[in-house]
């Protein structure tokens, strides 16, 4: 069949360059490697964010995206059934091996959650009383369940992990990638602090959509003087979490786990000075992404911070992308075209946010930050 060339080169075409063959990668700058926005065992140094290094597109947004001739066209293609189930199963082979190529033992990696004792988290972490918003109900990533099973809580750590080499193919490895990404995020968080809540010290924050906690950890070792609660509406995900915590170096102050919606958390006014949403609005809606961000405004005190950090349309990789990845792509994120179709910063700014600050902190990805007045 005429599908299975593709889906059988899929592999190829993402491992590597992360990107289309004929496409051009993105260099680090003349004379400036791409180590230089973050040393790899460093997510801490005050070095600035190398602002406007990373290359835009000259685009607006793709044109796989919206209402154009060609983003019909693919998504004709995946709601076409039979080839959905196809596309499915290849982009899933896909994501694994070419994360096994890139040295995350997926995998292993998986397995060993599995074989632990994470199963043992769940009860006293999961709200019985939650209701799911029904986009969150939706099949997604290539799970028929979305979120909400054990097996997509167990290779959460290895998809993000290849994220950043598929952000940064030109890190010399994937830890690198990953402190690269963490570490120019971290510093843009840090930077817009400083600048406009200069009196106020971090000392809680929320990470909302906090998957498997790898941010959530990220900014706890950033901000060790901080109480830091991560919150995720799959259940499953904050267990492994908490697992993943119980079995690493005690701290100070433990981070707390919340299972609950983000767009209603239920947690009290203005009881933040920093609150994250990274990865999580191209995951949802756009009337998900009005509410998270309003929910983030009602949290964060006078003068605290909202760091939103995620894909963007402006990303010249993006807009390069092959045909068949970004079919792929948008096989498995359903709201990916209503994230890039949202205005962001008019989003942040209607919520009632100042000093709205965006920078490429990656090839792929925009950091936005801004201020409660
Ligand atoms: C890609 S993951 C986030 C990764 C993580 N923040 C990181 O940077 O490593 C997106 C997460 O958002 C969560 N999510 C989606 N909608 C949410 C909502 N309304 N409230 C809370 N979490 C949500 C999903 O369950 C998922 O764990």
């Amino acid at each position: 069949m005429a599908l299975s060339s593709p889906l059988q080169n899929l592999s190829a075409l993402i491992s590597a360059k992360g990107n289309a063959t004929a496409v051009a990668t993105p260099r680090p700058p003349r004379g400036r490697p791409w180590a230089v926005h973050a040393a790899a065992s460093d997510t801490t140094a005050s070095a600035s964010v190398q602002m406007g290094e990373y290359e835009e597109g000259k685009l607006e947004r793709p044109k796989w995206v919206g209402e154009t001739p060609l983003s019909r066209l693919v998504q004709a293609l995946i709601s076409f059934k039979p080839f959905y189930s196809v596309l499915k199963l290849g982009a899933r082979r896909a994501l694994i091996s070419t994360a096994e190529k890139n040295n995350i033992p997926w995998r292993q990696m998986a397995k060993e959650i599995l074989e632990s004792e994470v199963y043992r988290e769940l009860d006293n972490i999961q709200n019985q009383s939650l209701v799911y918003p029904d986009y969150y109900l939706n099949p997604f990533h290539a799970y028929d369940e979305g979120n909400l099973t054990w097996l997509a809580a167990a290779e959460a750590e290895a998809a993000t992990l290849s994220i950043a080499k598929r952000a940064i193919p030109d890190a010399s490895s994937t830890q690198e990638a990953n402190q690269i990404l963490r570490g120019n995020w971290l510093r843009a968080i840090e930077q817009h602090h400083m600048q406009y809540s200069e009196s106020s010290v971090i000392n809680d924050i929320l990470d909302i959509g906090c998957s498997v906690g790898i941010s959530t950890r990220y900014l706890a070792d950033k901000f060790p003087t901080a109480k830091v609660t991560g919150l995720d509406l799959s259940p499953y995900f904050l267990a492994v979490a908490q697992h993943k915590e119980k079995n690493a170096p005690p701290r100070k102050f433990p981070i707390r786990w919340i299972h609950a919606n983000g767009e209603d958390t239920g947690l009290p006014s203005k009881s933040f000075n920093l609150v994250s949403i990274a990865f999580v609005v191209h995951e949802c809606p756009a009337r998900a992404i009005v509410n998270l961000v309003r929910e983030a405004f009602r949290l964060l005190r006078p003068g605290g911070t909202l760091a939103l950090v995620d894909s963007t349309t402006k990303s010249k990789v993006l807009q390069e992308l092959s045909p068949v990845l970004f079919t792929l792509l948008k096989s498995t994120e359903p709201f990916l075209d209503e994230y890039y179709l949202t205005d962001m910063d008019e989003t942040l700014r209607e919520a009632g946010f100042g000093n709205i600050t965006s920078i490429l902190t990656d090839p792929r990805h925009v950091t936005i930050t801004a201020t409660v007045p």
